[in-house]
């Protein structure tokens, strides 16, 4: 059969069958438990095991992404972490790239060792050499494309070559590109994660998470799911689907002001650097052109010299608003230093690059001459 676009698997993938009753919008099947049939079997046990309404949005993730089978997840914290503890084994090894987002950070950096696999953090410029971090027990690489919050970006197809043939698994964090800009199941790699509280829902009123990848390696992740407790409430699972129908055209108007928004700030005197990988002087500007459809709503960029320039610009917003998260319909500005990063001390920052003046923002859907509006004059307050 002819594999259907991105906007009809969005709207149409993931059915429940009713029988007698045919609603058109899914229905949420807000039960704890399912009574035993009196004779063979419902298929439904406990729903922190299974729910119809939960199997719409996994049934979506999986179309979008290419995948054999979807799951979804209580958060994106709780998809990542069920995930890494599935596929590692004590006394395995695993490669991270150090720029996650803060708590996957946190979990690999504080909480991994308690479980017996081993970690090396590396830089993510250094995925381009990823043999030489290869040791005997390495199962395998968890990383996020683009990388929050310096949009840098790493070559997947690389990775998969590396590991080719090897027994490593490819775990990519694609929140940030969504499957809408990129696929990195076709790129080579095995599991593909989400925090579904971002752009998959894209409404900014729910926490979930979503993975999807091959059959084999879905079902010990799922039994663990049901063994740590991660699984997503019936209600969010009918919010992350509504949100998922909408996902190609919203991430299409995120693509375009995005790439707006980088033009103009790279444009403007008060503004030091820009990152974004739709633009030019984006380091890896032709790697994301290769790996991408789009490039996506988030960028970054540095205004003037110092954490008091950032600060400054933040409190005179008057339409976008100040606040950490991302990938919802609305505009949201934060600063690394004090939110998404701030659990690393300022020269682990530095190091990293993530300079106290260092602004991102996840740009929205409004009207884009509104934006640019809201962000000149902020800047000229700077
Ligand atoms: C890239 C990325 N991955 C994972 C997460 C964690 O997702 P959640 O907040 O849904 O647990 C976030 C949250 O900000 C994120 O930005």
């Amino acid at each position: 059969m002819k594999k259907r676009g991105k906007s009809t698997e969005s709207v149409h993938a993931g059915k429940i069958e009713c029988g007698r009753v045919a609603p058109v919008s899914s229905p949420i099947f807000q039960t704890s438990t399912y009574y035993y049939p009196k004779e063979g079997s419902a298929g439904y046990v406990y729903t922190r095991l299974g729910n119809p309404t939960q199997e719409v949005a996994e049934d979506k993730i999986a179309a979008l992404e290419g995948a054999q089978e979807g799951l979804v997840f209580s958060s994106g914290m709780a998809a990542i972490t069920t995930t890494i503890v599935s596929l590692l084994d004590k006394g395995d090894h695993l490669i991270a790239t150090e720029d996650l987002y803060g708590n996957t950070y946190t979990f690999l950096r504080n909480e991994l060792k308690r479980t017996g696999i081993e970690l090396s953090l590396i830089k993510s410029e250094n995925a381009k050499h990823i043999e030489r971090y290869f040791r005997k027990n390495t199962r395998g690489i968890f990383l996020e494309t683009p990388t929050n919050p310096l949009l840098k970006v790493i070559d997947i197809k690389h990775l998969a070559g590396a590991t080719h043939k090897k027994n490593i698994k490819i775990m990519v964090d694609n929140t940030f590109a969504t499957p809408i800009n990129q696929r990195p199941l076709e790129l080579g790699a095995d599991v593909v994660i989400h925090s579904g509280s971002k752009y998959l829902n894209g409404h900014s009123d729910v926490i979930a998470g979503l993975v999807a990848g091959k059959k084999g390696d879905m079902e010990i992740i799922e039994e663990m799911r049901t063994t740590l407790g991660g699984s997503l409430d019936p209600h969010a699972a009918f919010l992350l689907q509504r949100g998922m129908m909408t996902l190609a055209v919203r991430m299409q108007r995120h693509n375009e002001n995005g790439s707006k928004v980088a033009e103009f700030l790279e444009g403007h005197k008060k503004v030091n650097r820009v990152n974004y990988p739709g633009l030019k002087s984006h380091p890896s500007h032709e790697l994301a052109e290769e790996m991408m459809d789009g490039f996506g709503g988030m960028l970054s960029f540095e205004v003037k010299e110092r954490r008091k320039d950032a600060n400054k610009f933040l409190k005179s917003l008057k339409l976008l608003l100040a606040a950490p998260s991302l990938g919802g319909v609305e505009t949201l500005i934060s600063i690394p230093a004090e939110t998404s990063h701030s659990y690393l001390s300022r020269k682990e920052r530095l190091g990293q690059g993530i300079k106290d003046n260092l602004i991102r923002v996840s740009v929205g859907i409004e009207d884009f001459v509104d934006i640019k509006k809201d962000l000149n004059q902020a800047l000229a307050k700077v």
